[in-house]
């Protein structure tokens, strides 16, 4: 079963087209993560955990959620981490979840997809991000081929400041980048409640036909990349820089 978590769309598309490829279904942890519910799931084929990457780990949602569940059935894992360059070294935390929740890892497959980290990068404009989506379709390609096979992912190749990035700048970035208090919203809001129902942690409300951003904000961008008037800024970061949204998956 391909299990996943997305945030613009990019995690999306790769799980669908895993499950396309390998004729298993798709989950959606979005309703598990914003209800607060553990997912009770059974597969008798393995395990895909699909998510983006955040500060070079799963994100704390997806790990905590996963944490949560309860996965029957096959014990094989593998983790797809969709990314905007790199994942760093994810792999040590991703062994020790599956230890927890007595499954086998199978190892922890990159993809770069186009960046959607718009609070402190630069999305791509349309044209590179469908270069960058068509550059990752061999990449799934393979990614399907081995799961097929019940092979492990390749071993990732790591170096001492993949583990930094991923062990001390991670806790740092949780600690002090990932807020929600640099929100704002313009006066082109039209008041459609589309960031309310995007938003995987119930985080946003509206009040006087305006969002509010409360404290449980995990930087997923779905916000503020899916406003359609994009009255949405995060703080100077964001001004005029390009939304990104995936566009959806197609079978060929
Ligand atoms: C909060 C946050 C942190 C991110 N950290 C990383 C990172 O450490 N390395 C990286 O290559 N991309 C990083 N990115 C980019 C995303 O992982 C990438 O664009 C991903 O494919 C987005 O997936 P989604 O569309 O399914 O949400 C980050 C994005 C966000 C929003
Ligand atoms: S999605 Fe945009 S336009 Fe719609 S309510 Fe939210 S901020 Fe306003
Ligand atoms: S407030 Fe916006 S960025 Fe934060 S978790 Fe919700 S949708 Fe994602």
């Amino acid at each position: 079963m391909i299990v996943y978590f997305t945030g613009t769309g990019n995690s999306r598309y790769a799980a669908e087209y895993l499950a396309h490829r390998l004729g298993d279904r798709c989950v959606d942890l979005f309703h598990f993560i914003r209800d607060g519910v553990a997912p009770d799931l059974v597969s008798h084929r393995p395990w895909v955990f699909v998510c983006p990457t955040y500060g070079w780990q799963l994100p704390r949602v997806v790990a905590r959620c996963i944490r949560s569940g309860r996965f029957a059935g096959c014990r094989d894992a593998y983790f797809v981490m969709t990314c905007g360059s790199d994942v760093g070294n994810p792999v040590p935390k991703n062994r020790a979840l599956c230890a927890e929740k007595r499954l086998v890892y199978r190892g922890t497959l990159p993809v770069v997809m186009p960046e959607n980290y718009i609070a402190l990068f630069n999305a791509p404009r349309p044209t590179q991000a469908r270069r960058i989506l068509t550059a990752a379709g061999p990449v799934l390609e393979k990614a399907a081929l081995t799961i097929a096979a019940r092979r492990d992912f390749p071993v990732l190749k790591t170096n001492l400041l993949d583990a930094v990035k991923s062990g001390p700048v991670n806790a740092a970035f949780y600690r002090f980048q990932v807020k929600a208090k640099a929100f704002t919203v313009s006066q082109a809001c039209i008041a459609c409640g589309k960031c309310v129902a995007l938003c995987p942690l119930g985080n946003i409300r509206l009040q006087g036909g305006r969002p509010i951003w409360s404290d449980r904000c995990t930087h997923c961008m779905a916000c503020i990349c899916g406003c359609p008037a994009k009255a949405i800024e995060y703080g100077r970061g964001s001004r005029g820089k390009p939304r990104y949204q995936c566009p959806p998956y197609e079978e060929a």
